[in-house]
């Protein structure tokens, strides 16, 4: 039987950043998601990358001293690849929208859109925001500012060209409403829908004049394609073969793009929708707003010196229901550590191996599970209720029914009190204890993969080792 594709993707970010808690949690969600899928025996296609055209790369990189943009964004990106592997991100391609073979691709994919006569020339006048990388309406702003980066935009008058989106307004609609383009969660959903129904869709701009650093547009080699478009062809330009995507995962802040500019752009060229875009919530730091300025920035790097990958991926999805905004901090994720990791599911293993050892030297063969009594810890029914948790990209409540059975599990080393009954009950305890662990383990694998793996090995037989402490305790 021919497997079924699963083509999922992140955004691809601003490589003049470095990863940081923000983007690390839309790409784990993404390799979670990815390995789950592979699990259940799809053939996964996973792509992230970054964005490294637009003028707010060329800035940075003239801020750093280096004239070559290029050369800038070659020093950049190994930030990305190096966190994502030390996170144990398994992605399939990692774009860069530098690679000439993207580059070709939006030069092909705007001129196939131009002669359709769907793209036209004129004056765009009006206001952008660099750090958005966006031209904005003064409704959206705040005291003058952009909400999102607390600045000022541009005053811009320049020769653009434009594409018609003023003609899928209804189509989107449609589109939307119909699922064949599947917005979640659903207040997202009805804020995109509320959007369409209540303002009137202006043609927008996909080409810059005064814009050096970027593709050049291939009828009008004065123009550099509006970074955006360049990005958001990303998903198609590397994952044709397996379009339309099965899912976008995006932040709140990146919708419009997504849910609105994108289709549309497909849909000009004959294509298919993506089937499924869901935005994630925003989360702040101590109350306070994740920004560079602010200096409170939590890089990965940075984190991965305190917490091993597996801790960092299971902490921020226990914090943070996925799909509402949220807050984190240092205090709270090490006191989760301790009693989720160290605790809980750390010392069940310890625990159960150590007796092991103590009882019956390890000998898997000289202890027995019994069904009958395993059917109290409903492992059917958790499998099932995390295949429908993940399903639905609820991420919290798959943790929450693993993380109640690993509760169970030391409740029941509790009541048994294995150290003093006999014989043939401490065979019986240790064998379901086992058969639980090595469930418990399989079950945590999209999230902590090493300690997963390294569970099955430990807990494979036919001699089990007494472990070290999972995840140490830390004061
Ligand atoms: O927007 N909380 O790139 P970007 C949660 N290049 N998620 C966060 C976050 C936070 N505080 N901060 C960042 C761009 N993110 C474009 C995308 S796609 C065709 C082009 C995550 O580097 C979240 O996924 O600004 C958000 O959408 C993304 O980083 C923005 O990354
Ligand atoms: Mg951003």
């Amino acid at each position: 039987m021919k497997k079924e594709n699963y083509f999922i993707t992140t955004p691809i970010y601003y490589s003049n950043d470095k990863p940081h808690i923000g983007s690390a949690y839309t790409t784990i969600a993404a390799d979670i998601l990815a390995r789950w899928q592979r699990a259940k025996g799809r053939r996964v296609y996973f792509q992230t990358g970054v964005d490294e055209h637009g003028a707010k790369m060329a800035k940075a990189a003239e801020i750093a001293g280096i004239k070559n943009v290029k050369e800038f964004t070659n020093k950049r990106v190994k930030f990305f690849t190096e966190s994502w592997n030390n996170l144990d991100i398994t992605y399939d391609h990692f774009i860069r929208t530098t690679d000439e073979k993207h580059e070709k691709y939006v030069q092909n994919y705007l001129a196939k859109i131009w002669k359709k006569g769907e793209i036209y020339k004129g004056v765009y006048k009006g206001l952008y925001c660099l750090g958005c990388e966006e031209f904005k309406d003064r409704k959206e702003l705040v005291d003058g500012k952009c909400p999102l980066h607390n600045s000022k935009p541009q005053s811009i008058e320049e020769t653009n060209y434009f594409f018609k989106l003023s003609n899928y307004q209804q189509k989107l609609i449609d589109i939307i409403k119909s699922d064949d383009l599947r917005i979640e969660p659903q207040q997202r959903k009805n804020e995109v829908l509320s959007f369409l129904k209540n303002e009137k869709l202006a043609d927008i701009s996909i080409s810059r004049e005064k814009v050096e650093w970027g593709i050049k547009v291939p009828w009008d080699k004065t123009q550099t394609v509006y970074c955006w478009v360049d990005a958001l062809l990303n998903y198609l330009s590397a994952g044709e073969k397996y379009w339309p995507a099965d899912l976008h995962l995006i932040g709140k802040d990146i919708i419009k793009f997504h849910c609105i500019i994108w289709p549309a752009l497909l849909l000009a060229n004959g294509y298919q929708p993506p089937k499924r875009v869901f935005a994630h919530g925003f989360f702040t730091l101590e109350g306070k707003k994740i920004s560079k300025t602010m200096g409170n920035i939590i890089y990965i790097e940075d984190l991965l010196k305190t917490y091993p990958s597996d801790a960092i991926r299971y902490l921020i999805f226990k914090e943070i229901y996925f799909g509402q905004d949220g807050d984190f901090s240092l205090d709270s994720i090490k006191q989760r550590y301790n009693a989720d990791l160290a605790n809980n599911l750390g010392n069940l293993v310890q625990r159960v191996s150590n007796m092991l050892v103590k009882y019956f030297d390890g000998q898997v063969d000289q202890v027995e599970s019994s069904a009958r009594e395993l059917k109290q810890f409903e492992i059917v029914e958790i499998w099932e209720k995390l295949d429908q948790s993940l399903n639905q990209i609820k991420f919290h409540e798959a943790l929450k029914v693993i993380w109640q059975l690993i509760d169970k599990a030391n409740r029941y080393i509790e009541e048994k009190k294995p150290w003093s009954s006999d014989v043939s009950s401490q065979k019986l305890i240790l064998g379901n204890l086992i058969e639980i662990i090595r469930e418990i383990a399989e079950m945590i694998l999209p999230f902590m993969p090493n300690i997963s793996t390294n569970i099955q090995n430990q807990f494979k037989g036919p001699r089990i080792k007494a472990g070290s402490a999972l995840f140490p305790r830390k004061e």
